[in-house]
């Protein structure tokens, strides 16, 4: 990896004047405050020098009261892996919540990795809700399966059933997290992506492989104020459900590409106490 100046100043900080989903429960939340929250997925450790990381971690705590993962936090599904990101984010001074990726599952130890990581005091959510900061994050992998009238279908054979079934049950998960959140202010965390327009860039291919609608639609019904995700290195970074809930692709290829002079993190401040209106633009 190429070396990467000191932070100075982040391009992609980002102000979110969007609502909150409806809810009576504002506990520790002081009103009219902001949060800052810094995303970053697919750091794909140990592809990464230690250096670089730690620079990373060090930088996106200085700048924000909440970090978030978004997946592929190994690069090939070794434990051994998830400790290197482990000491680095070990003590943090702000709550780091999370998701595992596909990386992650990829020598079937994602048990393993996720047991290193909560040791570590990072909050690995997986179809589950995790109040940080008076913010509830609500987190699951998820899984592809394309997007709108292209999306697969479970028909034909067993294993082409098998696959939008495993999506489906990741949607029932998200939705039943969300469900069960009764917060003013909601982030969503993915590894997958929940629309089509932060995955373009990716060869057209294999875009049903990066992220399903069926996330888009949970969070139709159970709107947050954020959606972050991962997965898509070479997406785009910005884009809106069809709600206009802001979604960013927070994977650290795509950041770094964008601005290799900068940490490939972005810090996206919420607005806490916003009156509702999801069709800002
Ligand atoms: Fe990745
Ligand atoms: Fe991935």
């Amino acid at each position: 990896m190429c070396s990467i100046p000191i932070f100075q100043r982040n391009p992609w900080v980002r102000s979110s004047l969007f609502s909150p989903p409806e809810s009576t429960d504002t506990h520790d939340v002081k009103q009219g405050s902001v949060i800052r929250i810094a995303a970053v997925g697919d750091l794909h450790c140990s592809f990464i020098s230690p250096e670089f990381l730690r620079s990373v971690c060090h930088e996106m705590k200085e700048k924000a009261d909440v970090v978030v993962l978004c997946g592929d936090l190994t690069h090939r599904g070794d434990p051994e892996e998830a400790n290197t990101l482990s000491e680095c984010l070990e003590n943090f001074s702000c709550p780091v919540p999370g998701v595992l990726g596909n990386h992650d599952h990829e020598q079937g130890k994602a048990d393993i990795i996720r047991q290193v990581f909560e040791e570590a005091g990072i909050i690995i959510l997986d179809g589950t809700s995790h109040r940080v900061n008076g913010i509830d994050c609500i987190g699951v992998k998820g899984f592809g399966g394309g997007f709108g009238n292209e999306a697969s279908q479970p028909w034909g054979e067993a294993i082409m059933k098998e696959f939008v079934q495993e999506t489906q049950q990741e949607a029932r998960n998200f939705e039943a997290a969300l469900r069960q959140s009764k917060n003013t202010h909601r982030v969503a965390i993915l590894h997958y992506a929940p629309i089509r327009e932060t995955v373009e860039g990716e060869a057209k291919e294999i875009i049903p492989f990066f992220g399903s609608s069926m996330l888009e639609e949970v969070l139709m019904r159970y709107p947050v104020n954020v959606v972050f995700h991962g997965h898509a290195h070479h997406g785009k970074m910005e884009g809106r459900i069809s709600n206009h809930i802001p979604v960013w692709n927070a994977a650290m290829p795509l950041l770094h590409r964008t601005n290799p002079a900068m940490l490939p993190f972005f810090v996206h401040t919420l607005k806490l106490a916003t009156p509702i209106d999801f069709h800002e633009t």
